[in-house]
């Protein structure tokens, strides 16, 4: 569904990627890890649109999309929940919803916000709350209800669990699976939370200097304590 090779990017003069290849099957949800400024967060935004691949192909159902725009790329199906800064703070929980679906027909777009918020029962239950105004992990349902939204195939996640105290760390994990199982959608989410995303995830890519530097099924990971430790270092 989504194949990337040999991309390089960057920003100004400064390269982060240095010849990255990774792939996302249907249906598979795949991890993203490394340590910070491995180039993790830069990947995502390669592949939505944010910043532009120098070389190297980013292919989503065989088409090329190096250079494509992420509204486009958000109408292809391609979604995406950015670390940090993670909703509109001045608008209203609703309000950020919408704006997920901004170029949906209105009807498809009541539905599509009915969907999401029996997911997330906060989002019910304070829509008219400014986003702002909401905990860390609040938040975090509302980015996460925004990016299902379109109904995407593919969804990007970048530290879902970012800031989140450990009982909320688990319920966000545990709602990710339940949206790939019930859904089908395939995920690609950048963790720092090793253990937790592995446990989710159906394969992972470990990066190191804007390279793949470990690939292969969360299972073997685990099981090699001298690679994990490697993976950081
Ligand atoms: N907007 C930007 N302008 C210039 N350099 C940037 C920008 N964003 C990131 N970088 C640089 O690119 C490198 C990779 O950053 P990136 O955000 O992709 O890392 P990451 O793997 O996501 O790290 P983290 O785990 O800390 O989120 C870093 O050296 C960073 O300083
Ligand atoms: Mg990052």
């Amino acid at each position: 569904m989504l194949q990337v090779e040999q991309l390089e990017t960057g920003y100004g003069k400064k390269q982060v990627l240095f010849g990255l290849s990774l792939e996302v099957r249907q249906g598979e949800t795949v991890a993203i890890i490394g340590p910070n400024g491995a180039g993790k967060s830069t990947a995502l935004k390669a592949i939505c649109g944010l910043i532009r691949p120098w070389k190297g192909e980013i292919r989503f159902e065989g088409e090329l999309l190096n250079g494509s725009s992420p509204a486009k790329n958000i109408r292809r199906g391609i979604t995406f929940a950015p670390q940090g800064n993670r909703v509109f703070p001045d608008l209203t929980v609703m309000e950020n919803l919408e704006i997920g679906g901004y170029h949906l027909p209105k009807k498809e777009l009541r539905s599509r916000i009915e969907y999401v918020v029996a997911m997330f029962p906060l989002l019910r239950e304070r829509p008219k709350q400014a986003a702002g105004k909401l905990s860390g992990g609040e938040q975090q349902m509302v980015a996460l209800g925004r990016a299902l939204i379109p109904k995407p195939k593919l969804l990007m996640l970048d530290e879902p669990s970012l800031g989140l105290s450990p009982g909320i760390v688990k319920d966000v994990f545990e709602r990710i699976r339940t949206i790939s199982r019930e859904t089908g959608t395939s995920i690609l989410i950048v963790e720092q939370k090793v253990n937790e995303v592995l446990a989710i995830s159906n394969r992972v890519y470990s990066l190191k200097l804007g390279r793949v530097f470990f690939t292969g099924t969360p299972d073997t990971l685990i099981h090699d304590k001298t690679r994990m430790k490697e993976l950081f270092l």
